[in-house]
């Protein structure tokens, strides 16, 4: 595997080279902090910077049960977590995955190029199957193949996510490199980034420092949402594990302290600062000033994308809109490039 940018490949689209960001969230559950901070506020930011194509996994989502009365409802709540947190649809294309049928068509041909030993080292399928790997779908196993799909039938170049999604990022770039070999086609896929850098990369739960903050953590308090008003915010600040120790001075000082470097890198992460700026600051003192400071920040940041996004909820019409023309700006990428690799791979209707 090589981390040269892809070599030009003839008859390439004019964007081929060019920068393109592109991820993506299920529509499993209430978007929280962890995927705020971990990727939404990356979206919020790239957008300004490269072409931004961002999407709900619909997809993905049933590779755990749903109930089908309730799916296009979340479709529309993550996109309204999308515009409250400050995605703008006339710059960003936002759309639901499912609305581009190509996702799926390479997701097969992908299927056709992925080994199973690369996915049997998936270690998400291993923790979301738990005991009864047996019982799981198929498509929960290949779930990470559907995701390259998803990145690759826009020649994404970077993928902004969380750290929980590195090793599919790796065996995206497996694929698109084999791919690239298998039919004869250098740098026809380029080699996707992950931008996973920064303290809100893995935000773990306010309950347990050992544990990823999760959308399928049974305990509420484990996690703010989105979706919660200022009161809820504070008090799940104010209820988090913590230790009796004061802040240290560098971040060293945090090793062994799971909790308290949790809450520090979600302050940092929310101000827009490093660790050792937040250190610098509170250094010398207890969570009893700390988590009151921290509770404001939350609540200012936080606060007003949950009202927005109830405002967006109360008008459907609006975020269907936003959708529908996302799909046909998506569409219009994709199709192109799935038409390629229908000739590239030799299939009738090419
Ligand atoms: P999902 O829906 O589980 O999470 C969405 C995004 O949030 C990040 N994230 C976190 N970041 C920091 N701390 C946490 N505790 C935390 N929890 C979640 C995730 O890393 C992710 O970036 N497989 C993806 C969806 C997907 C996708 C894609 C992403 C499907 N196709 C293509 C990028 C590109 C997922 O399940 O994310």
């Amino acid at each position: 595997m090589t981390d040269q940018p892809p070599a030009p490949y003839a008859g390439a689209p004019p964007y081929l080279g060019e920068q393109r960001v592109l991820s993506g969230m299920q529509p499993s559950g209430d978007l929280h902090l962890g995927n705020y901070l971990g990727a939404l506020v990356k979206f919020v930011r790239l957008q300004h910077q490269v072409e931004t194509f961002i999407f709900v996994a619909d997809l993905h989502a049933i590779t755990a049960e749903q109930d089908p009365k309730k799916l296009k409802q979340q479709v529309r709540e993550i996109t309204a977590g999308y515009l409250a947190a400050g995605l703008d649809p006339k710059v960003a294309t936002i759309f639901a995955q499912s609305a581009v049928p190509e996702h799926a068509e390479l997701a097969w041909v992908f299927n056709c190029v992925a080994r199973l030993g690369w996915l049997d080292r998936m270690t998400q399928f291993k923790e979301k199957s738990g005991k009864h790997k047996e019982r799981a779908s198929i498509g929960l196993y290949t779930y990470p193949v559907l995701q390259a799909a998803d990145i690759l039938v826009y020649k994404a170049t970077q993928v902004p996510v969380g750290d929980d999604q590195k090793q599919h990022l790796e065996l995206t770039r497996d694929i698109a490199q084999k791919f690239n070999n298998d039919f004869s086609a250098p740098g026809f896929f380029p080699l996707p980034e992950p931008l996973i850098q920064g303290p809100g990369a893995r935000v773990m739960s306010l309950r347990d420092g050992a544990a990823k903050m999760s959308k399928s953590d049974p305990s509420d308090n484990s996690r703010i949402n989105l979706t919660d008003d200022a009161d809820a915010i504070a008090q799940k600040i104010r209820k988090a594990r913590t230790d009796a120790e004061v802040l240290p001075e560098t971040a060293e000082g945090l090793e062994g302290r799971a909790e308290a470097r949790n809450l520090v890198a979600i302050y940092a992460a929310l101000a827009g600062i490093t660790e050792a700026e937040v250190l610098k600051q509170y250094a010398g003192q207890g969570f009893g000033a700390f988590k009151p400071a921290l509770a404001d920040l939350a609540v200012s940041v936080m606060g007003p994308i949950g009202g927005e996004m109830r405002r967006l909820l109360a008008d459907p019409a609006e975020i269907d809109r936003v959708l529908a023309d996302g799909a046909q700006r998506a569409r219009a990428i994709a199709t192109p490039v799935m038409a390629e690799v229908r000739g590239l791979v030799g299939f009738w209707n090419s």
